[in-house]
């Protein structure tokens, strides 16, 4: 069992208007108290503002898709950390698989913004993940460590409590294809004990994304090595995510973190 309370991230990516998200948010506030859960919502950049309004005094945290590591210049589209923090944001993704096979970011440049992230007091969820050649020709793990090696050189030991990872096998995101319960077990324990023993990183948050739905989530959670989820798909409707939501506030009651009332519905 984890001591810590379970994560729970949604990436809406390029879906739900200003409008819809708002509502969404506001639906999912009235339908709980303040969660046991930590819960994020990451929207589009432009529905963040009405998003963080609805979330007010809920403890529901809203982040962004990405980040630069730059606190202002001339870097045309990005969005700058230190005024996500001024707005109101609570955490940012970074390196999301879509970010690096459709926009090219590079390790290097996720560290950074990760980096970014957590000197303007952000969380950053750090996604990393292999593709199905890269499993299939057994190269996981070593893919996972290049991922991760430029964070580990940028980053201070104390900065890493600002840090979630997110294992996120390319091919089972948006595909309906989850990996299995010994992969997502295996994966996530070698990459924790590589942090262990080769950086001293103590018991990271490794959060499992891919397909995650309502039908296999209790599963995934009670993994021991599973912290808690970024969910694609089934974040988009509230009914789903509140069941997402549910599995994970029964967790953090086996866990002995105080479970708050939750409506689903
Ligand atoms: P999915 O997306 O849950 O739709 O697979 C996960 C993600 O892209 O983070």
């Amino acid at each position: 069992m984890n001591p810590t309370p379970p994560i729970l991230i949604a990436n809406w990516k390029m879906n739900l208007t200003v409008d819809e998200g708002h509502r969404f948010v506001s639906g999912l506030t009235a339908a709980m108290d303040v969660p046991a859960t930590w819960v994020g919502i990451a929207p589009m950049a432009v529905a963040m503002d009405a998003c963080i309004k609805a979330a007010a005094g809920s403890g529901i945290k809203i982040g962004a898709q990405n980040c630069h590591w730059e606190i202002s210049g001339a870097y045309t589209g990005e969005l700058s950390a230190s005024i996500l923090k001024e707005m109101g944001a609570g955490f940012a993704l970074v390196g999301h698989s879509e970010r690096r096979s459709l926009f090219l970011e590079n390790s290097q440049e996720v560290a950074k913004r990760a980096l970014g992230a957590v000197k303007a007091g952000l969380t950053a969820a750090f996604c990393i993940g292999e593709t199905l050649q890269e499993r299939e020709s057994g190269t996981t793990l070593s893919i996972l460590k290049e991922q991760l090696t430029p964070l580990l050189s940028l980053l201070g030991s104390a900065d890493r409590d600002k840090i979630v990872l997110a294992y996120e096998p390319v091919w089972a995101i948006g595909t309906g294809v989850v990996a299995t319960l010994d992969q997502i077990e295996e994966t996530h324990s070698a990459i924790a004990a590589w942090l262990l023993t080769e950086h001293g990183w103590h018991s990271p948050s490794i959060l499992y994304g891919g397909s995650v739905k309502p039908d296999n989530y209790a599963a995934i959670l009670s993994l021991p090595s599973v912290h808690g989820a970024l969910v694609g798909g089934a974040s988009l409707k509230l009914e789903s995510f509140l069941e997402l939501l549910n599995i994970s506030e029964h967790q953090a009651k086996d866990n002995g973190t105080p479970q708050l009332k939750l409506s689903v519905g």
